[in-house]
């Protein structure tokens, strides 16, 4: 039975080939020379939306987290009282993330250490994922980053983040019993529901998508890609989707930063 070829991925030859359902994929890899971010792959249009910053939709999270930015807490401290008033002691963070936080020894998304800094050093509440307020300021701390090309570390305490996103980036889940490797690797550039599929880069993240009418995480994402192929999505915030971020960001290294992104 061919069960990891059904319908709607008819036109993904990765999965015709590979229809043998429970073998386990190749560990391709893209070449490093052939590593594009999800722009190149979007209509003209598209393009052009995310390029204007007057009308890219995603500027409306970074002024929200702008204005959060420079709020002060009851204690007293805004986030600008410490990073600078324009955000300049973080202006290429956000390309290094996720990262290990020292005090924890976890591996903290952007999201996660906007919210260890909300709490360590201004005594608030997390604020929830994909709320505006905290979509807001990883959009703001995103974009002081804009142009940075992605780096992050994994040595040390992050390398066995890395290996674990790596397997699940090569593991297939989900009715059509697919891997992320067999559309993002094996499958980029082919069409698939109207979509050119990428190479499943993260660096349009936090973006808007046209799909969502709204902003969304890196995480918001990969929960889209896990329900495509008919896969239980994981909770935001979960150990997994936070090494599959890791791992993502090590494999689009040099890649640079493009949040806000416009998305279909
Ligand atoms: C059935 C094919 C398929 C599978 C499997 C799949 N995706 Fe996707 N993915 C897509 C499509 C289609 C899009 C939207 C168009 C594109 O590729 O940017 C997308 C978009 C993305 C994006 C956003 C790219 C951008 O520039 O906006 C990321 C990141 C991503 N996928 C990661 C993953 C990860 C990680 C997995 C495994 C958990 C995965 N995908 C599994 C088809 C797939
Ligand atoms: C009282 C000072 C203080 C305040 C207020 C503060 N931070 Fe921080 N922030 C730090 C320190 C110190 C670090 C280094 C890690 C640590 O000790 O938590 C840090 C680290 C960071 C980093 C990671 C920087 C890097 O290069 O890895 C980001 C991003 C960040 N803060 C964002 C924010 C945001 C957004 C706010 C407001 C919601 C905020 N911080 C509020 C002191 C502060």
């Amino acid at each position: 039975m061919m069960r990891a070829c059904l319908l709607a991925f008819l036109t993904v030859t990765a999965c015709t080939e590979a229809s043998a359902p429970d073998t386990t994929p190749e560990r391709t890899r893209l070449a490093p020379g052939e590593i594009r971010s999800g722009y190149t792959f979007l209509q003209p249009q598209t393009q052009a939306l995310q390029d204007d910053d007057f009308a890219n939709p995603g500027f409306l999270w970074v002024d929200r987290g702008d204005a959060l930015f420079h709020e002060a807490a009851a204690n007293g401290k805004s986030c600008a009282s410490c990073h600078g008033e324009e955000g300049e002691e973080l202006a290429s963070a956000a390309a290094h993330y996720p990262a290990i936080d020292e005090d924890s020894g976890e591996l903290v998304n952007i999201e996660g250490r906007i919210n260890l800094c909300r709490a360590r050093h201004q005594e608030r509440e997390p604020l929830d994922y994909e709320s505006d307020d905290l979509l807001g300021l990883t959009a703001y701390v995103a974009y002081l980053a804009r142009g940075v090309p992605m780096s992050v570390d994994i040595s040390g305490a992050a390398q066995s983040w890395y290996e674990k996103g790596e397997d699940y980036f090569y593991t297939r889940r989900g009715q059509f019993n697919l891997a992320c490797s067999q559309c993002h690797n094996e499958s980029w550039g082919k069409k698939l529901r109207g979509d050119t599929i990428s190479q499943g880069h993260g660096n349009a993240f936090p973006g808007y998508r046209l799909e969502w009418q709204s902003f969304g995480s890196l995480q918001r994402r990969l929960r889209d890609c896990d329900s495509g192929v008919r896969a239980e999505p994981l909770d935001y915030g979960s150990d997994t989707y936070k090494a599959v971020e890791l791992y993502l960001a090590k494999r689009a290294e040099g890649l640079a930063m493009e949040s806000p992104g416009v998305r279909r």
